[in-house]
């Protein structure tokens, strides 16, 4: 089974624990829209009615608004039955990084209004230690310059996240500076270290979000609970 497969996997045991009139919230990725596809699919032929959702992303409000999902504000559904989104990295003990497709702050912002939040992965996501790849930052436009000079102090080695040659802009009108941790370094004290710094809006660590994971493998899909 490819990656793409055990995307749809995920996606597919994801769907199993939505059901009718509950209030969603919506993930950003490719796994995500799998999710919203298949939730597209189940409103369509009747088996999910009367659900309320709500998006991570203008990426996937599109997504959902062609595929008739009936859409909210966050404060008008919110508290969330559930929200399912994909991650980038997952630990042991469930923690995430994410973000890599630049929809971290809203995502961390639905998914704290959530009750229960599933990650949905392939299993090239889990790792032994946070920070394989590099951990995205939303800072402000104003403090970006500063920020730039300061972490490159700290040594994270930031890159201006670039769309189209042009820096990324976010969803809430940020930019995105991607750091790599030290070796040796635990990812909280980092994560405390940067969000002391003003102009620091998000950073993509997700210590406690996640209630569980459905990690798909290609012996079936994989259950993490904490
Ligand atoms: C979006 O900003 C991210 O947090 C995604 O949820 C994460 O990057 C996972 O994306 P994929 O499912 O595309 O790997």
């Amino acid at each position: 089974m490819d990656a793409v497969q055990q995307k749809i996997e995920a996606a597919r045991e994801a769907l199993r624990f939505v059901s009718s009139g509950m209030s969603l919230g919506l993930g950003t990725g490719s796994t995500a829209k799998e999710f919203v596809t298949l939730v597209g699919d189940a409103l369509k032929r009747g088996e999910l009615r009367d659900i309320r959702c709500t998006c991570t992303s203008n990426q996937t409000e599109e997504q959902a608004r062609s595929l008739n999902i009936p859409l909210f504000a966050l404060a008008e559904i919110a508290p969330l039955d559930l929200a399912i989104d994909g991650a980038d990295e997952i630990d042991a003990q469930l923690r995430l990084i994410k973000g890599r497709g630049g929809a971290l702050l809203r995502e961390k912002i639905v998914e704290q209004q959530a009750k229960r939040f599933i990650v949905i992965a392939d299993e090239s996501k889990i790792v032994i230690r946070l920070g394989v790849g590099v951990l995205p930052i939303e800072v402000t436009p104003f403090a970006l310059d500063v920020l730039h000079a300061r972490f490159t102090s700290m040594g994270l080695n930031p890159v201006l996240r670039l769309r189209d040659g042009q820096p990324r802009i976010t969803d809430e009108g940020h930019r995105i500076l991607d750091v790599l941790l030290p070796a040796q370094t635990d990812i909280a004290d980092v994560v405390a270290e940067i969000r002391q710094l003003a102009g620091v809006v998000e950073t993509g660590f997700f210590p406690t979000e996640a209630s569980e994971a459905l990690i798909a493998t290609p012996n079936g899909v994989r259950r993490m609970t904490r």
